[in-house]
């Protein structure tokens, strides 16, 4: 469906859990992380059903996210089960990919289509520094075995000041070799990230044409979401940047999310939505769920308004957003 800004609303991410196996600088404390309790986390069911429902109204590709998908049990057969959800045309999913070591073949075969691995420095000390204890070796391992299963990958980075932004090019040169995309995030003042200093995308580009020399623009598509795409001579893959804060994307944003807690949020940035958990608790049928899903993302906020004062900005973190 459109929005009111005329913007086609076709890709659902479903974050969940907001659980980590994890604690990244930017997007967890170390300790003290209030969960939330299983019975205010939508059930596989009320995610299926929710998800047909959206699919009536023009959504086609869904990303699972988290905190960390694969942290909830039986994450992989909700794929499955998304997989056989009419109108669903792709099924992809966002991890830090450790919990997937020896499940790739699994995860594809659930009907995954495709994997964005978060993955900020290819150094194993910075790695379980800003993952508060990851060892980077089994990442690198859920990589090359996606790769040679043929699941489409890439490489979610956040730059950070004074933490790995010395070591980009060692990661980009991921790409060199494997048909994969490293992407570079802006990080966003959001939860954990607000005290940290970002690293403005043109300023990865041109540290990346530093190192690897020109790069030419690649058009091709990748996935459904904001990234723009580089090629240096050489790669396999492309290099890619999401710039939320330097080049704002909300013109031709595409999406909603689902919260673990059945939150549809409208703006990764406002906490303007639904509350749909109360609406399926309360035993709403179809027709009124469907009413209430179109009404809510027909007044999806215009922009995020992350550099101005506005009424309604996001207080969760980003492990309970899904990013
Ligand atoms: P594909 O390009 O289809 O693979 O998906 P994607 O890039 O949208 O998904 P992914 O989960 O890998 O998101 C990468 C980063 O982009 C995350 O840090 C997101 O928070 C950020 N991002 C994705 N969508 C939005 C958005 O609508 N607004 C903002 N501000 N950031 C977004
Ligand atoms: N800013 C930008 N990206 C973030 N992520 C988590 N927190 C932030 C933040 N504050 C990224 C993770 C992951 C994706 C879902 O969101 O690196 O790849
Ligand atoms: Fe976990 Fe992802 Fe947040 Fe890191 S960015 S703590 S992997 S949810």
């Amino acid at each position: 469906m459109l929005d009111d800004c005329g913007r086609r609303i076709d890709y659902l991410r479903i974050s969940i859990t907001d659980r980590c196996n994890l604690r990244c600088v930017y997007c967890m404390p170390e300790g003290g992380v209030s969960t939330l309790r299983h019975s205010d986390i939508l059930s596989y069911e009320e995610i299926v059903r929710l998800t047909g429902l959206l699919t009536r109204l023009g959504v086609r590709h869904l990303r699972v996210t988290g905190g960390e998908p694969m942290a909830r049990r039986g994450c992989l057969d909700l794929v499955r089960r998304l997989h056989e959800t009419g109108g669903v045309e792709t099924i992809a999913m966002t991890t830090n990919a450790l919990l997937l070591r020896g499940r790739v073949a699994e995860a594809r075969a659930a009907g995954l289509d495709a994997l964005n691995i978060s993955l900020d420095t290819v150094d194993p000390a910075t790695y379980a520094a800003m993952t508060r204890g990851g060892r980077v070796e089994d990442v690198l391992s859920v990589i090359d075995d996606a790769v040679s299963l043929g699941m489409r990958v890439k490489v979610n980075a956040v730059p950070v000041r004074g933490m790995n932004d010395h070591q980009l090019a060692a990661l980009a040169a991921l790409a060199r070799d494997r048909e994969i995309h490293v992407r570079f995030i802006e990080l966003m003042p959001v939860g954990c990230g607000a005290g940290l200093s970002p690293v403005p995308s043109d300023e990865v580009l041109a540290r990346m044409e530093a190192a690897f020399g020109p790069l030419a623009p690649d058009t091709s598509r990748h996935g459904f979401g904001p990234a723009r795409y580089v090629r240096p001579e050489g790669f396999a893959g492309s290099i890619g940047v999401i710039s939320p804060m330097s080049h704002e994307f909300c013109d031709t944003c595409n999406r909603v999310r689902l919260t673990a807690d059945g939150y549809l949020k409208l703006c990764l940035n406002h906490q303007a939505g639904l509350d749909v958990r109360a609406l399926l608790r309360e035993g709403a049928d179809d027709d009124v769920l469907l009413e209430a899903l179109r009404a809510a993302i027909a007044r999806k906020p215009a922009r995020h308004g992350f550099l101005e004062e506005i009424g309604d900005r996001e207080e969760r973190r980003m492990n309970e957003i899904g990013g």
